[in-house]
């Protein structure tokens, strides 16, 4: 017998060999697509650390969304940018803001061909730009909780499929689903943004939606990236109150949570492919430092090989077009 014996060449032999061996597959329906809707914009706003995205203006966004179902992809998760902000994010539950408005108009449209997923926090929506309730230079946990019930129950009253509390704050989870179930809205779920570590990799998005936080930082609330077990925990907790998807974000950074929860949880775990991780391949790619359309698909399969079962990502239009023409 002629060494090597074992020739793990044999199986990478020919293309149709490769395609047969080649087991993990983005599809589209593993990818969320989020969109930024912006009140006061009459046209789309370019943002520019995210080249190619803008923050639209409510009429466009059923056009959008079109766009998106047309190319396969099955959910979106909504972002608003309010005219007004206050001390206590009020615009955030006013059943005629920003988000409740485009809520209403996609299920007029589409009903239930998409799923609407929306994004529950303050920090868009309040004149510090944190996610919670400040006091004295605190933000307050459980004055919060008040406002993230609110929120949650007029987004799901006008229509969502799925909130996604992304506050950090202790016990949004439980609260939110006993307010969806008193509303009699037990049939909307919580994706819960468990594992969300305070990243540089944001600054895009605060830049995209004018969240960036007036003082301090989001350190009491988002967790620090040298740790990984509390992440599990902040996992496990969100699942004991009731959520339905549990998130790891960033998602680049943080493969060894992905796939950490996937072993220990059988809950769907959704990872968020964030702005910075977006703004480094847009910028990478316009120097021609590396090729754009591969990067995308390597990323995102390597963060579907690594557990995730939903991708929520900028990219998920292009990889749309792409997959739909293989
Ligand atoms: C907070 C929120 C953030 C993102 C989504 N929701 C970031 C933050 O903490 O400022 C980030 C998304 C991204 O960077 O793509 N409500």
């Amino acid at each position: 017998m002629g060494f090597p014996y074992v020739r793990m060449r044999r199986l990478r032999r020919t293309p149709a060999l490769r395609d047969l061996m080649h087991k993990v597959r983005l599809k589209t329906s593993d990818l969320i697509y989020p969109i930024f809707i912006d009140e006061r914009a009459q046209e789309p706003v370019p943002i520019e650390s995210m080249p190619g995205y803008y923050r639209l203006p409510i009429r466009y966004v059923v056009d959008e969304a079109r766009q998106v179902i047309e190319r396969g992809i099955k959910a979106i998760i909504l972002f608003g940018i309010p005219s007004r902000k206050d001390e206590t994010g009020s615009e955030a539950f006013a059943m005629d803001g920003i988000i409740q408005k485009t809520v209403r108009n996609l299920k007029n449209e589409f009903g239930d061909q998409i799923v609407v997923i929306t994004d529950v926090c303050l920090c868009e929506y309040t004149t510090h730009g944190h996610c919670g309730i400040v006091k004295d230079g605190e933000i307050v946990n459980d004055l919060t909780l008040r406002i993230l019930q609110k929120i949650a129950v007029s987004h799901a009253q006008a229509g969502a499929d799925i909130v996604a509390p992304s506050g950090m704050i202790d016990g949004q989870v439980k609260y939110i689903r006993e307010a969806l179930d008193d509303a009699n809205l037990n049939q909307v779920g919580i994706m819960a943004y468990s594992a969300k570590y305070a990243s540089c990799f944001y600054g895009p998005f605060r830049e995209a939606v004018e969240s960036t936080p007036k003082f301090g930082d989001r350190k009491s609330y988002q967790m620090s990236y040298g740790n990984s077990d509390e992440a599990l925990r902040e996992i496990e907790l969100d699942i004991s109150e009731g959520a339905d998807i549990i998130m790891v974000k960033p998602a680049l950074p943080y493969l060894d949570i992905i796939y950490r929860a996937k072993s220990k949880f059988k809950v769907p775990i959704a990872a968020y492919n964030v702005s910075g991780e977006y703004a480094m391949v847009k910028a990478a790619a316009q120097k021609g430092w590396i090729n754009e359309k591969f990067a995308i698909l390597e990323i995102l399969t390597g963060i579907k090989r690594a557990g995730a079962d939903l991708i929520i990502t900028y990219f998920a239009k292009d990889v749309g077009l792409w997959l739909n023409r293989i």
